[in-house]
């Protein structure tokens, strides 16, 4: 009656290309002290045309790894090779966490779950209903609107610099959803519940253009999935407005919870002790 766990090494990975940027062996390896675990989680970096070769390690238990995180550019290839996936998992087509159980390759997608749980850990009733404004349509947009859809909003408009990349995720994502260009931003910002940009603008120091925070309804909440710098542009813009706004650090660290406790077996917590670790970092 043996967990496949136990046979296997504490031993978990994130793999990517390029990886040496990756926080989340910070954040794994600040869990395993704090709960006295003697496990650990490596970066490992490998090319696109070695990953299937990775996966079939992973599988036949030669790597000596119990799971691990993937990231890009692998996600898609992660979910293609797994024995097993759930349904939310199958309608991204990209996982970015893996676990064995049983000599099975379990693969599933986490970065909704983190979204959601960020705004809900850091300003709670933020999904009242009404419109969102989702800005963007990229590899990242598809989790944020998946999540999204499941909470009380009326409407989710997705607004994208190139309009096919949105309307093909209306087309995915149901009724709820609905697609539009960029120049139509400001627009349904007027009144809208909800902001978030999934974009890569303003990371780094990158300039963002000006958007019509000021316009959302009372009581709408601005968030954005850049979390370097912390106040991204558009969260700087949000609160001069007077905007309430969540940053997206808390989106990463919750997203790794649900991976860690299925390659340690306990359940470890996101409070401000891990935050200050990781602004410390940046
Ligand atoms: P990710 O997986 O991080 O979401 P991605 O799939 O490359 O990355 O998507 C990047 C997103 O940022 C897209 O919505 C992209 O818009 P396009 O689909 O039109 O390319 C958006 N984006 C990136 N740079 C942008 C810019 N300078 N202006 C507007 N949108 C931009």
């Amino acid at each position: 009656m043996s967990d496949s766990r136990e046979t296997i090494n504490h031993r978990a990975f994130v793999v990517g290309y390029p990886i040496k940027h990756s926080r989340s062996p910070l954040i794994h390896t600040h869990w395993l002290n704090k709960l006295g675990i003697a496990g650990s989680y490596e970066r490992i970096e490998v090319a696109p045309d070695g990953f299937a070769a990775f996966v079939g390690s992973l599988k036949d238990g030669t790597s000596g790894f119990c799971g691990g995180n993937v990231t890009i550019p692998h996600k898609e290839a992660a979910y293609g090779l797994a024995d097993q996936t759930d349904a939310l998992t199958q309608e991204l087509g990209a996982a970015n966490t893996l676990w064995l159980e049983g000599g099975r390759l379990i693969a599933t997608n986490t970065d909704g779950v983190g979204f959601l749980a960020n705004l809900d850990d850091r300003h709670p009733g933020w999904d009242r209903g009404g419109s969102a404004v989702v800005l963007g349509a990229g590899g990242a947009s598809r989790a944020v609107i998946q999540a999204l859809r499941e909470r009380g909003f009326a409407e989710i408009h997705v607004v994208n610099r190139s309009i096919e990349r949105a309307r093909e995720l209306a087309d995915r994502f149901g009724a709820k959803v609905r697609a539009h260009p960029f120049a139509a931003c400001g627009e349904l910002m007027t009144g809208a519940n909800f902001f978030v940009n999934t974009t890569s603008l303003g990371m780094d120091g990158e300039p963002a253009p000006e958007l019509p925070f000021a316009a959302l309804a009372d009581g709408a909440v601005a968030t954005d999935i850049v979390y370097v710098p912390l106040k991204t542009p558009f969260l700087l813009q949000a609160e001069r407005a007077g905007v309430p706004i969540v940053d997206g650090l808390g989106m990463l660290l919750h997203q790794a919870a649900p991976g860690f406790e299925k390659w340690f077996g306990k359940k470890p917590v996101v409070d401000a002790e891990l935050r200050a670790l990781i602004i410390a970092d940046m």
